[in-house]
């Protein structure tokens, strides 16, 4: 379930065997772990470690590499460029060490986000609660198979983040899919005319939401089914492919986080994707 990597350097060129432990850890539904690989904040950047950074409606500060648009914060002038600029660096080591460790071609650097708000006093709907176990599956994006890798920082001074993590996906999604309704097809293609979603959700899209939620409506799943605390001390990293692996997030301050987007044919292992999980196991093609 946790893979532990000792690296101690953002930069490859690393060990053949330490590559091919991480590639088959990850694809296997593993969190890669690495103790040893603190992102380092400078002193000028430490004054972001303080909630009041955020504006207090979103969970989190998203920074958008592209178009270097940074949302949710509560800061503005030189202090957003310069929390901005943390945040870019950060994404731009996470994928360095993504493209150093992993033989993909193909990554998508996708939105970078700063946690900055206390997990424990955070109060939502079951749907939006991420303190309980659940996949990744977002109404408004969908990924139409495309996997969703994420690399998490725990930047906090003192406290570790708290994660519990759950059972194998195929375990999971067999249990869970005779329970869901049936598809409408009728509906994703209104969601995109509509703008709510960018672009159509595919069956999969649909079949991954349907889990994500019902997932965090079983009080008897999130109680019962097996499950392992993981806590990740200050100065750690982690990577996990998060549309795969069941996790919560129950505890913790100060975490960076950057999602990478990419192709179930850039796998080693692609009949272990998520999309050919399902497709196995409902016998229909989804995406
Ligand atoms: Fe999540």
């Amino acid at each position: 379930m946790l893979e532990t990597l000792a690296l101690s350097d953002w930069n490859g060129p690393f060990d053949a065997e330490i590559k091919a432990r991480a590639l088959s850890a990850l694809e296997n539904g593993a969190v890669l772990f690495f103790p040893n690989l603190p992102f380092r904040l400078e002193e000028s950047e430490k004054q972001f470690l303080d909630a009041g950074v955020s504006d207090g409606k979103a969970k989190n500060i998203s920074l958008d590499h592209a178009t270097g648009r940074m949302q949710a914060s509560s800061l503005t002038g030189e202090k957003a460029d310069r929390l901005a600029a943390m945040m870019e660096r950060f994404g731009r080591q996470a994928a360095g060490l993504v493209h150093g460790l992993f033989p993909y071609r193909n990554v998508e650097r996708a939105r970078t986000s700063f946690r900055p708000v206390q997990v424990k006093g955070r109060s939502y709907s079951k749907i939006s609660d991420d303190r309980l176990l659940h996949i990744d599956a977002f109404p408004s994006r969908p990924m139409r198979g495309r996997r969703i890798l994420r690399f998490f920082a725990n930047v906090a001074p003192a406290a570790p983040r708290h994660w519990q993590v759950g059972e194998p996906f195929e375990d999971f999604a067999r249990a869970f899919l005779p329970r869901l309704g049936p598809h409408l097809p009728g509906k994703s293609w209104l969601y995109d005319k509509l703008g709510v979603t960018h672009g159509r959700r595919s069956r999969y899209d649909e079949l991954m939401l349907s889990l994500h939620d019902a997932a965090k409506l079983d009080a008897n799943f999130q109680r019962n089914s097996p499950q392992q605390a993981v806590s990740f001390p200050p100065g750690s990293c982690w990577l996990v492919f998060t549309d795969m692996v069941l996790h919560a997030a129950l505890g913790g301050e100060f975490a960076l986080e950057q999602t990478f987007h990419l192709d179930v044919a850039e796998l080693a292992e692609p009949e272990r994707a998520p999309v050919r999980v399902l497709e196995r196991l409902s016998g229909k093609t989804l995406a």
